[in-house]
C-alpha cells in the first residue's frame, strides 16, 4: 500500500484526565512486525482508569501514549521475515507483548512471561487507524466472525480463560460481577455445558444486560438477595462446584466462598483495589482451589473461543454502544455510566 504519512490516534498527552485526538505518524514496522490497519476498537475498563488517570494508571502509563488494546483489522503490511500472514488478512490479536527469554516462555507458556508489555499501556496502542504488531501476536479471523465481535476478542479471552480454568460440565457455577466478561463468561459456562450458571451483580443495569445476552442464566442481585436462597431454590444439595470472581469485590468473593461447596473452586479475574481482607481461615476448612488469571493464554484461549463462537457461542448482545472514533469522548462516557456492555469505536466510518 501506498502508506499516508500520518493518522488519527487517541492519545494519553498529558498526566491528567482525559484523551486526546491527534494527528500521528504511521508506526513504522521491523522484519518481525505487521501493519494493520484498524477497523473497530473496543473500550475497556483499563481505557476508563488511563482516561481518568487514577493511582495505577500515574504509576504506570507513560506520558505521551496511544491507547486502547481491544481491536480488529487488517493486514496492510507484511515485514520482511514475516511468513504465513498476507496483506488483506483480516485479523484481530493479543495485545501482550511477550519476550521468549523467560523460563515460562521458554515452556511455551507465554502469557506467563514476567516481562509481558501491554500495547496501548505500556507500548503505543491499537486506538488509531493503524497499528504495528508482531506478527506472533496476529489472530487471523475467519470470515464468519464480524469485526466488531474481533475488537472483544480480548475481554472475551479474559472470560474463556477464567471459565475454562475448571471442568464445567454437568458443574453448577456461580459467577460474581455481570459486567462484560462476567456476562461473556455467563454465556461460555452455558456453552461449555454447566448444569446451573448464577450471575450476581448490585447494578440492576448491569444484571438487566446479563438477562438479555444469557436468558438461561439466573441473575441475582446481591445487595437484595441471598445466595442460600438461590441455591435452596435451585435445589443444589451443598452450593456451587465452581466459582469465577469478576467484580474485584472483597464483598462478592467472600458471599462465593460461603455459596460454594467443600473441594469447590474459585478463579478470580477480579482485580480488587488495594489489599483486602480475606478470610483464609474458612477457605482452608472448606479446601477450596484458588486459581489467579491473567490475560489470555496464547493461544489456546484464543483458538478456543474462537471454534466456541464458529459453534454457537453469541456474545453479541453484549455490544450496547456502537459510535464512531470521532466519538469517543461519548463512548468514555456510555463506559463511565455503569449502564454499558462493551462500547465498539468504528475507525473506518
Ligand atoms: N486479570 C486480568 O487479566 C483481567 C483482565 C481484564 C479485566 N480484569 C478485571 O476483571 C473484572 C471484570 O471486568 P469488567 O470489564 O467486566 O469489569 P466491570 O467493572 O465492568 O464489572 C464489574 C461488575 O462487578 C459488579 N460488582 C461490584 N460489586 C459487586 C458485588 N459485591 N457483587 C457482585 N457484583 C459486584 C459491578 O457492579 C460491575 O457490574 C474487573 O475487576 C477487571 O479489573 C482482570
Ligand atoms: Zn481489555
Amino acid at each position: 500500500m501506498t502508506r499516508p504519512a500520518t493518522m488519527t490516534a487517541l492519545e494519553k498527552s498529558r498526566p491528567e484526565p482525559g484523551l486526546w485526538r491527534i494527528e500521528a505518524p504511521v508506526p513504522e514496522i521491523g522484519p518481525d512486525d505487521v501493519l494493520i490497519r484498524v477497523r473497530k476498537t473496543g473500550i475497556c475498563g483499563t481505557d476508563v482508569h488511563i482516561w481518568n488517570w487514577d493511582d495505577w494508571a500515574a504509576h504506570t502509563v507513560p506520558v505521551p501514549m496511544i491507547t486502547g488494546h481491544e481491536f480488529a483489522g487488517e493486514i496492510v503490511e507484511i515485514g520482511r521475515d514475516v511468513t504465513g500472514l498476507a496483506v488483506g488478512q483480516r485479523c484481530s490479536g493479543e495485545g501482550h507483548l511477550i519476550g521468549t527469554d523467560s523460563r515460562q516462555s521458554r515452556a511455551g507458556r507465554f502469557h506467563l512471561d514476567p516481562g509481558t508489555r501491554g500495547i496501548g499501556v505500556n507500548v503505543q496502542g491499537a486506538f488509531a487507524e493503524y497499528l504495528a504488531l508482531p506478527a506472533f501476536n496476529v489472530v487471523p479471523l475467519p470470515d464468519d466472525i464480524p469485526d466488531e465481535i474481533g475488537a472483544i476478542l480480548d475481554p472475551l479471552g479474559n472470560a474463556v480463560h477464567t471459565a475454562l480454568s475448571f471442568d464445567l460440565l454437568g458443574e453448577d457455577v456461580l459467577i460474581t460481577g455481570a459486567g462484560p466478561i462476567g456476562i461473556m463468561a455467563a454465556a461460555v459456562c452455558r456453552h461449555a455445558g454447566a448444569r446451573h450458571v448464577v450471575i450476581t451483580d448490585i447494578n440492576p443495569d448491569r444484571l438487566a444486560l446479563a438477562a438479555q445476552v444469557v436468558p438461561t442464566a439466573r441473575c441475582v442481585d446481591a445487595g437484595r438477595e441471598d445466595l442460600r436462597d438461590v441455591i435452596a431454590d435451585l435445589g443444589l444439595k451443598q452450593g456451587f462446584d465452581v466459582g469465577l470472581e469478576m467484580s474485584g469485590s472483597q464483598a462478592a468473593l467472600d458471599q462465593m466462598v460461603e455459596a460454594l461447596v467443600m473441594g469447590g473452586k474459585i478463579a478470580l479475574l477480579g482485580i480488587p483495589p488495594g489489599v483486602s481482607p480475606v478470610d483464609w481461615s474458612r477457605i482452608v476448612f472448606k479446601a477450596i482451589t484458588i486459581k489467579g488469571v491473567y490475560g489470555r493464554e496464547m493461544f489456546e484461549t484464543w483458538y478456543k473461543m474462537i471454534a466456541m463462537l464458529q459453534n454457537g457461542l453469541d456474545v453479541s448482545r453484549v455490544i450496547t454502544h456502537r459510535f464512531p472514533a470521532a466519538d469517543f469522548a461519548k463512548g468514555f462516557a456510555a463506559m463511565a455510566s455503569g449502564r454499558s456492555g462493551k462500547v465498539v469505536l468504528d475507525w473506518a466510518a
